[in-house]
C-alpha cells in the first residue's frame, strides 16, 4: 500500500481515523498493520494487502472448503470464461457493464468485489492514469488478484474488506462499482448505502449481476432454489438517472444511478 493511501481509508467499524501502528517483530522487521485511533482495532498486513476482516471475514466450514475455495479461485478465470460463452462471451459481457462507466483520466476507480481483478485489465486502456483500488472478501482472490495485476503491470491498491463496510472515508472516488456477487449478498441495502457514501458527488454508480434466468440454470447444478430481484428497490430515492437494464443476454441485470451534488434528504 502506498504511503499517503491511509489518508482515505478509515476504520470499517466505527470510521475512526487509521494511523500505522509501526510495530515490528522480535527480528526487528516492522509491519504495516494499521490501527483505530478511535476504537483501538489493529487491521494486520502480513500478506501484502491490509486485512480489515482478520478472522472475521468468510468463515470456511474446514480444511476442505478452504482447499475447494483456494482451487476455484487458480480456476476461477476458465470457468468464469465458459459460464459467460452463455452471454455472448466475456469480454462482451464484461465491455456491456463497463461501457458504462465514467472513465476519465487520473480518476480513482472502486470496484467492490474486484475478485481476480480482470475488469482493471479492461479498464486501464479506456483512459489515462486511473487509479484503481479494490476490495474482495476473500484471501485467495485477493491473492490471485495481486498476481493478476503484476503480471499485467498495473497498479492497484487491494484489501481484504466487506462490501457492507467500506474502509474508505466519505466521498473519496470518481467510479464506484461492483460486478458479480450482490445477488448472494445478506445485506445488499447495506452494499449499495456504502457504495453511495464513498462515492464522490456526481459520481454514476454501477451495479451488475445475473438475473433469475442465469439463476435457474445454476439451480439445476446445486439443487438450491435462490430466486433474483434486482435490488433496484433498495436504491435510496434522492438517488437520480436511476436505471434497470437486462444485459448479458437476457442471464444478467445491469443498475445504474448518478450520486447527486445536493442530495434532497428524502429516502
Ligand atoms: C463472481 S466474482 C466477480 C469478480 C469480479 N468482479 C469480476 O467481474 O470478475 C465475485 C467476487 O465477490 C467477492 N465477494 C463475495 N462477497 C463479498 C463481500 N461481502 N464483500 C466483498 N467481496 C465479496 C468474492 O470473493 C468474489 O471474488
Ligand atoms: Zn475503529
Amino acid at each position: 500500500m502506498k504511503q499517503d493511501t491511509i489518508d482515505i481509508l478509515c476504520c470499517p467499524q466505527c470510521r475512526g481515523e487509521l494511523s500505522f501502528a509501526r510495530t515490528s517483530d522480535s527480528f526487528g522487521h516492522s509491519d504495516r498493520s494499521m490501527v483505530c485511533r478511535n476504537c483501538g482495532k489493529k487491521f494486520t498486513d502480513t500478506e501484502g494487502f491490509p486485512d480489515f476482516l482478520g478472522e472475521t471475514g468468510l468463515k470456511y466450514s474446514g480444511k476442505r472448503e478452504k482447499i475447494v475455495r483456494t482451487l476455484y479461485a487458480k480456476v476461477y478465470t476458465p470457468v468464469n470464461n465458459f459460464l459467460f460463452l452463455f452471454c455472448g462471451g466475456a469480454g462482451n459481457a464484461r465491455r456491456e457493464v463497463l461501457s458504462r462507466l465514467d472513465l476519465q483520466d487520473s480518476f480513482s476507480v472502486l470496484e467492490t468485489g474486484m475478485g481476480a481483478g480482470e475488469n482493471y485489465l479492461w479498464m486501464n486502456s479506456k483512459a489515462k492514469n486511473l487509479r484503481f483500488y479494490g476490495i474482495d472478501i476473500q484471501k485467495q482472490m485477493m491473492v490471485h488478484c495481486m498476481e493478476n495485476t503484476q503480471k499485467w503491470g498495473i497498479q492497484a491498491e487491494l484489501f481484504r474488506a466487506d462490501a457492507t463496510n467500506l474502509p474508505f472515508k466519505d466521498e473519496k472516488f470518481d467510479v464506484v462499482f461492483h460486478l458479480g456477487a450482490i445477488n448472494l449478498f445478506p445485506d445488499k441495502g447495506r452494499a449499495i448505502e456504502e457504495m453511495i457514501r464513498v462515492s464522490r458527488p456526481g459520481t454514476r454508480i454501477v451495479i451488475a449481476d445475473e438475473t433469475d434466468k442465469a439463476a435457474r440454470l445454476f439451480n439445476v447444478f446445486t439443487g438450491a432454489n435462490d430466486k433474483v430481484t434486482p435490488p433496484v428497490d433498495l436504491i435510496p430515492g434522492n438517488m437520480i438517472n436511476k436505471s434497470l437494464e437486462i444485459i448479458w443476454r437476457g442471464y444478467g441485470y445491469l443498475i445504474q444511478f448518478t450520486k447527486p451534488y445536493n442530495p434532497p434528504n428524502s429516502k
